[in-house]
């Protein structure tokens, strides 16, 4: 609680959900943010169309910040052969937000509505898995093979080369993906992380991929652009990554130059009870900002104006990432102005709506 007096007045508490954000160079008009949504509707990486219109549609809706989906860092990253891909510089096309990702063991997947099971075999439309130790994600799904140390090292720069092509392409903020159980957290998490070398075992040895990769991007990015991870608080499982090591692993990532923290949960086991409730991950955000001192984003069942603002006022986050409530209703960010008696900021274009 104590740090909360060295942050200044616009990150307080009292400054509300409408309040303006400015992160290094980038001056969010208030706290609303698209939270990542795979689409499940590219082709060999590509967006089109379909992305277009549904990212565009959010920011027409006066979302402060749109962050695109899930966007591989190399082919065999994506969890599904239509996921949206950033590994080669044709998927280079101005685009906001990006969150850049590698699935390790949750990769080689059918989209959601085709099932959602590994693909097996090339020929219906798979591939084979890495991950940081040779234990599956469900059983009898595919086996990861671990990555090594060069294998390692391709992985940091794949990140690092995603992210110089996102910053050509345009983009202002950069997410990290490392929570849902894709790679990065395969990492962090004991449960899928039985390594022995310098990649497992301790906390440090766990953190050390996901510090490499922030490292490095932090570097590529020019220091006006922020830099955001997103982390799974807790697997919600005995044994697993829990919150005390995700607020160590907070103050790490702000040493080496990240600026918020997008704090979710859960995804490293596909069957795990998590309470599921509004605003339930929102307690994990206050922890992280207060502990380790750093902007945080809270997401998960955030779907009224109120609840929102009062997250916000009350210190628990800087920032709310709406996901299923904007896909419900993409104008939400009006509806919040309005009902905390602001004005909607509609875009100039619709200004006889008014
Ligand atoms: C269709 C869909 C796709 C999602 N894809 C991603 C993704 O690409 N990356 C990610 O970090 N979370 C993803 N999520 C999780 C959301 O970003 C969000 O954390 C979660 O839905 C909880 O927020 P909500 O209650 O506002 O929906 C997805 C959720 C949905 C519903």
């Amino acid at each position: 609680m104590g740090r909360m007096s060295d942050l200044p007045p616009d990150r307080a508490p009292g400054a509300g959900l409408l309040s303006p954000l400015t992160i290094r160079g980038v001056t969010l008009r208030h706290r609303i943010v698209m939270s990542p949504m795979c689409q499940y509707s590219a082709e060999e990486g590509l967006g089109n169309d379909w992305h277009l219109v549904h990212l565009g549609s959010r920011a027409v809706g006066g979302a402060a910040l749109v962050v695109v989906e899930a966007t591989a860092v190399t082919r065999d990253g994506r969890i599904s052969p239509a996921d949206l891909g950033i590994w080669s510089d044709e998927h280079v096309e101005p685009l906001a937000g990006i969150q850049l990702a590698h699935a390790g063991r949750k990769a080689s997947t059918a989209p959601p509505w085709q099932g959602g099971h590994p693909l097996p075999t090339p020929e219906a439309g798979g591939w084979p898995v890495v991950g940081a130790s040779p234990l599956p994600f469900s059983p009898g799904g595919p086996v990861p093979a671990p990555l090594d140390e060069a294998g390692l090292d391709a992985v940091v720069d794949a990140f690092a080369a995603a992210a110089r092509r996102a910053l050509t392409a345009g983009f202002r903020v950069i997410e990290i993906h490392a929570a849902h159980g894709y790679l990065l957290h395969q990492f962090l998490s004991p449960l899928s992380n039985h390594r022995q070398d310098r990649y497992g075992g301790s906390l440090e040895n766990r953190m050390r991929l996901l510090l490499r990769v922030a490292e490095r991007l932090r570097v590529v990015s020019p220091t006006e652009l922020p830099l955001f991870v997103r982390l799974s608080a807790t697997d919600w499982a005995e044994g697993g990554w829990e919150i005390e090591q995700a607020v160590e692993l907070a103050k790490r990532l702000k040493e080496v130059g990240v600026d918020l923290i997008d704090v979710s949960s859960g995804g490293t086991l596909p069957k795990v009870s998590i309470p599921v409730a509004p605003g339930y991950q929102v307690p994990f955000a206050r922890r992280i900002r207060h502990e380790a001192g750093l902007l945080t984003g809270a997401v998960g069942m955030i779907t009224e104006p109120e609840q929102a603002d009062a997250i916000i006022r009350n210190g628990d986050a800087d920032l709310v990432f709406l996901a299923r409530e904007l896909l419900r209703d993409p104008y939400w960010p009006f509806r919040a102005q309005r009902e905390l008696g602001s004005t909607p900021a509609l875009p100039v274009q619709y200004g006889r709506a008014r």
